[in-house]
């Protein structure tokens, strides 16, 4: 995932591999920021982000731009990335990207300990076509995984579960 923020006319671009959804309604979603990143302050005290899906297309860019630091490099303009204006959140969209969602802090309480940030999702904006893209997805250890083909199973569950 690629993460912007905006901070006090500043803003920055992180990738983060460590994200898990928490609840669908409302649509929670954890996600941990190193301390030692750049973002952490800015994400911190905006209490803001954007959760930005990308696809394959773009994973040197997902690369590089966790490889630097918004301290040294603007990494829209590095990486050759477009700002697009969020509805709800100051921090800016990523228009190359085939998801983005717009994420406010519901809870603090892990950020001091673990550096585990949980957002409330108040936006998601999702691309129309194609409907099943090849996003990448980090695994760990440099490794990453492109989305494949999908099943679907819908009938054998409980409706609940949907
Ligand atoms: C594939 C990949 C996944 C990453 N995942 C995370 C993550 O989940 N959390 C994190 O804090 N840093 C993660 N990083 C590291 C940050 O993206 C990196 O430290 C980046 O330089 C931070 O940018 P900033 O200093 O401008 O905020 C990842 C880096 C890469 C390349």
């Amino acid at each position: 995932m690629l993460v912007p923020s905006a901070w006090k006319g500043n803003t920055n671009i992180m990738t983060m591999g460590w994200h898990m959804v928490l609840e669908f309604s409302p649509s929670l979603v954890a996600c941990c920021i190193s301390n030692s990143n750049h973002s952490f302050e800015m994400i911190r005290r905006s209490r803001e982000c954007v959760i930005n899906l990308p696809t394959t297309d773009l994973v040197n860019e997902v690369i590089g731009i966790g490889n630097c630091s918004g301290a040294e490099v603007d990494k829209f303009e590095a990486f050759g990335l477009t700002p697009a204006p969020a509805t709800n959140v100051s921090a800016p969209l990523i228009k190359e990207c085939y998801a983005n969602f717009e994420c406010r802090l519901t809870n603090a309480s892990l950020i001091s300990k673990y550096d585990l940030f949980i957002w409330e999702v108040v936006k998601a904006h999702v691309a129309s076509s194609p409907k099943y893209p090849k996003t990448v997805h980090y695994r760990g250890q440099g490794v990453f995984m492109i989305s494949g083909p999908s099943i679907s199973l819908r009938k054998q569950l409980k409706p609940e579960n949907l």
